[in-house]
């Protein structure tokens, strides 16, 4: 009889949770978190949409995910249909940092809290909070890598950057480039594909307009096909000398394994050092397979709760946590970044495998 007892209780406890969210999603079409995403196109946002429905799915209130596909205008037309299914809380990566400024105005005119989810919004007072990674440190790592691997003087370094639409790519280029310049300075690297940057390499730390420059000239738009493009274009203007061993700082995962596979196509590349970011599952097995140097993982889970947790805290009337702001061209935006994690073929298994982030069913040769 007890034991019955026990596994109803058991029962129950599993169920209850589950049939409150399930009433919750079903009691009509109001929402209360809406949730925008840039573009299915890339595995980065595919892997937080995952992530979001894993962390949804315990936490009692109703959300709607919807995605931009790399127009501001689907963008601004998701927001709308959030707002008028009622939402309180907008959660919203965007496409276009500056074009986004409207859609988050709107929502706070509608009386929604604004949360700017791993790409800043900028050039609007209207957004309450920005979930993020340290996006400066991610920058950093890709120069400390490259640093590190480096043999004495006057190695070829290749520099790649990120959309100029997206502010991160600005925070990336900053976190490098405070590495980078002084081992310009010194003689360690040459900048082989960017007479932007080669024209600042003395200046140790750059304006946006001067990092605007140098992004505007060696940027992928976060575009597989533009990295490679850039990539074979630069290839085609180097001389042999500045070939043999490279260093390449491109800017994500996607970008990297095009930029890596036009690099490696190139019979007078002898070895090349690659970063990259996101821990994407076709970057992790380019890692194993030594044809991408490293990655930068961003936890996307950490994001996710740390999303949902400020998104809870507007709900119940308070405020999520923070340690320090973000300037966005108009207002100072109170954040709290996340830790980000270096990954090489060294600690693969550790970062990636044993932390759960991929089952290692997901990869040959670890
Ligand atoms: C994100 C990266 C992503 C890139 C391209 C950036 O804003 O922080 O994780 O790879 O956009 O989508």
């Amino acid at each position: 009889m007890k034991r019955r007892i026990l596994i109803l209780l058991g029962l129950l406890a599993v169920m209850v949770p589950t049939v409150a969210f399930m009433v919750a999603c079903n009691a009509g079409p109001k929402v209360q978190v809406g949730i925008v995403l840039p573009t299915k196109d890339e595995p980065r946002w595919i892997q937080d949409e995952t992530r979001f429905q894993d962390a949804l799915k315990t936490a009692g209130y109703t959300t709607e995910i919807l995605f931009s596909q790399g127009d501001s205008a689907k963008e601004s037309a998701n927001v709308d249909a959030l707002i008028s299914k009622g939402i309180k809380v907008l959660i919203i990566c965007p496409q276009d940092a500056s074009a986004a400024a409207a859609a988050a105005d709107k929502a706070h005119k509608a009386g929604v809290k604004v949360i700017s989810y791993d790409r800043l919004i900028r050039d609007t007072p209207n957004v309450d909070y920005y979930v993020t990674f340290d996006s400066v440190a991610v920058g950093a790592a890709w120069g400390t890598y490259l640093a590190e691997n480096a043999k004495g003087k006057g190695n070829n370094l290749y520099l790649y950057a990120g959309a100029a639409s997206d502010n991160n790519a600005f925070l990336f280029f900053q976190g490098a480039w405070s590495v980078l310049q002084p081992k310009i300075a010194d003689g360690t690297f040459v900048i082989k594909n960017s007479s932007q940057a080669v024209a600042l390499k003395d200046q140790a730390t750059l304006n946006r307009d001067d990092e605007g420059k140098i992004i505007g000239q060696v940027t992928t738009n976060w575009d597989f096909n533009t990295a490679k493009n850039l990539a074979e274009a630069n290839l085609t203007a180097a001389k042999a000398a500045d070939k043999g061993t490279v260093y390449i700082c491109a800017p994500n995962d996607g970008t990297a394994r095009a930029i890596a596979d036009a690099f490696a196509a190139d019979k007078a590349v002898k070895k090349y050092y690659i970063t990259g970011q996101d821990a994407e599952v076709a970057s992790i097995q380019y890692i194993i397979d030594g044809k991408q140097s490293m990655t930068v993982l961003k936890d996307v889970r950490v994001l996710v709760n740390d999303a949902i947790a400020a998104a809870v805290a507007y709900l119940k009337g308070g405020k999520p946590d923070q340690t320090t702001t973000y300037n966005n061209g108009k207002a100072d935006i109170p954040a709290k970044p996340s830790q980000i994690v270096t990954v090489t073929k060294d600690n693969v298994k550790a970062a990636i495998i044993d932390s759960g982030y991929w089952p290692a069913s997901d990869f040959k040769g670890i």
